[in-house]
């Protein structure tokens, strides 16, 4: 048997986030449900978050409600980045919760403006609801390797928040390269120095792919123990509050090297190609991904 990689699909939320096009919610709701038939088990569906702030996911509700027949066997966690946004999430029918620091602490005022400890005494609360209420939370930590702001990002700011979201509950801490800097030295590096206090099944990366190196990283986290993913359909995405940074790994790109690898992702990659394609055309572009252009359509 092959052993199993999770692949958190980000698509719908880090990639239509920045996307300047905005489709529907209804196109939204079909996007998820053609990832879900292609095997995805993990699909990040929305975000609740300020309607100024990210006009592109202010229908992440109605985009919850669309989904409610999805059916069993998939989850779809959606970004919280307060107990306002927990509560409307859970509301519409969010079964798993995501929140969001930065390990910079400019990052952390543009994208959600407030400090990164105010951010966490945020996620408390979250956190306690959510407790309550047996809802699933996982933490992200943003600009691990560098900053747009500040320039490159010390892994001592990386693990101190790490540790934190790990304290509070978080099952899962997903390390964003926001902006695609990160070489895979440095991201073994970062994992060696997180690893000395947090286990690495509790470890995802999150990989954008500005300077091409997000494969490459997340080879480098294979070989150091990490088992979890995030990527993008068609390799969409980037952060509003990062200028110049692009999307994540494309999924179909990382399920071919996985494939290669001999690792189960469970993934259809024909579909996904398929997927690719049927998004990128919406947007009215070709699909980012190397290996969508190559299978074709
Ligand atoms: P603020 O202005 O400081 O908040 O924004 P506030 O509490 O003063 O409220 C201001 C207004 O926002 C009020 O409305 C609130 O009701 C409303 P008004 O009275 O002006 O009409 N509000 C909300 N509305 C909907 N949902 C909510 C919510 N909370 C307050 N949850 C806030 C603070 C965090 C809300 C804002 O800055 C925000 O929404 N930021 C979102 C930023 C974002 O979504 N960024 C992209 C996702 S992070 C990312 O992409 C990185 C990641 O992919 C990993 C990686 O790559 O590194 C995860
Ligand atoms: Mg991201």
């Amino acid at each position: 048997m092959s052993e199993a990689i999770k692949i958190v699909e980000v698509g719908p939320r880090d990639g239509l986030q920045n996307e300047a096009h905005t489709i529907s919610s209804e196109e939204k709701v079909q996007l998820i449900r053609h990832l879900k038939n292609t095997g995805l088990k993990n699909i990040e569906a929305g975000a609740f978050v300020s309607a100024k702030a990210v006009p592109q996911m202010a229908d992440s509700a109605y985009v919850m409600e669309g989904l409610s027949m999805l059916g069993e066997g998939v989850n779809l966690p959606v970004l919280v980045p307060n107990l306002k946004g927990y509560e409307t999430a859970i509301a519409s029918g969010a079964k798993e919760v995501a929140v969001f620091a930065s390990a910079s602490e400019t990052f952390s005022q543009k994208n959600i403006n407030c400090s990164i400890e105010e951010s966490l005494g945020r996620f408390i609360d979250v956190f306690e609801k959510a407790k309550e209420d047996n809802v699933k939370v996982r933490g992200y930590v943003s600009c691990v390797a560098g900053c747009p702001y500040e320039g490159r990002v010390q892994s001592k700011q990386v693990v101190s928040v790490v540790e934190k979201l790990h304290e509070m509950g978080a099952y899962e801490i997903s390390l964003g390269d926001t902006i695609g800097v990160a070489n895979p030295a440095q991201i073994k590096r970062l994992l060696f120095d997180i690893t000395a206090s947090i286990p690495m099944s509790k470890i995802a990366l999150h990989m954008h792919d500005t300077y091409g190196q997000a494969l490459a990283n997340i080879y480098g986290g294979i070989e150091v123990g990490v088992r979890t993913f995030d990527s993008s359909i068609a390799g969409l995405g980037g952060c509003p509050y990062a200028p110049g940074a692009s999307g994540n790994v494309a999924t179909e790109d990382l399920v071919y090297m996985l494939n290669g690898l001999d690792f189960a992702s469970g993934v259809d990659l024909e579909m996904l190609v398929r997927v690719s394609w049927y998004i990128s055309e919406l947007l009215g572009r070709e699909p980012i991904s190397k290996v969508a252009k190559a299978m074709g359509r």
